[in-house]
């Protein structure tokens, strides 16, 4: 299986991925690392695992529907079988959603439905929630809104931070992104109608 990984930051998602394609946990091979931003840790990452990287930088577009038909294009002379967002800061045009849909992953940091969009665990902390975590789903044109295919939670303890919930989420990220990914070079997890399906139950 083809994938392509889009990032924007320091890529340890991205770095978990390429871990598990190492030890052939997933069936597959990232063919490319795209990011919106230079010179990025994420970048790096992927250079020192030999994979090709291509920075398409937000800032040279003049719309964000221009910037999307660039990506896609960039996207598709890879050829990927799936694409997956890994810290990929962008909201996405129903085109690009709709020319990968059930190809398409992201990760997000809580347990989706709760706290779609940015500063997932301050809002966590401010509700005075008692659990938080994070959600791996397909990606469809509502945002951080497409069909979880799992989550992993911990608990919030009382001198929790934004900065130490996000290190601790950090951690399950690493573990259940890779799953999911292994899950799907498996033929083993699908969308169907905006459902997640894994092992032919729909989840
Ligand atoms: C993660 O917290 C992920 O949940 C969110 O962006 C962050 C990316 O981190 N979507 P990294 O670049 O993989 O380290």
């Amino acid at each position: 299986m083809r994938i392509a990984v889009l990032i924007s930051g320091s890529g340890s998602n991205l770095q978990a991925i390429i871990d598990a394609c190492e030890k052939q946990q997933i069936n597959g091979d990232i063919v490319a690392v795209i990011s919106n931003r230079p010179n990025v840790y994420g970048l790096e990452r992927a250079e020192k695992a030999s994979i090709e990287t291509v920075v398409l930088d937000h800032k040279e577009f003049e719309s964000r529907e221009a910037y999307d038909s660039a990506l896609m294009e960039k996207i598709d002379t890879f050829t990927p079988d799936l694409v997956v967002l890994a810290g990929f800061m962008r909201i996405l045009t129903p085109g690009l959603v709709q020319k990968y849909k059930g190809q398409m992953l992201n990760i997000h940091p809580s347990l989706l439905p709760k706290y779609q969009g940015l500063n997932t665990h301050q809002r966590a902390i401010d509700a005075g929630d008692k659990e938080h975590g994070v959600s791996v789903h397909f990606v469809t044109e509502e945002l951080d809104g497409g069909p979880v295919v799992l989550q992993a939670k911990i608990n919030i303890l009382p001198d929790d931070t934004a900065d130490s919930l996000a290190k601790r989420i950090h951690q399950k990220e690493h573990i259940i992104y890779p799953l999911v990914v292994q899950w799907f070079s498996e033929q083993r997890l699908t969308m169907e109608e905006d459902n997640a399906v894994f092992n032919n139950k729909k989840l």
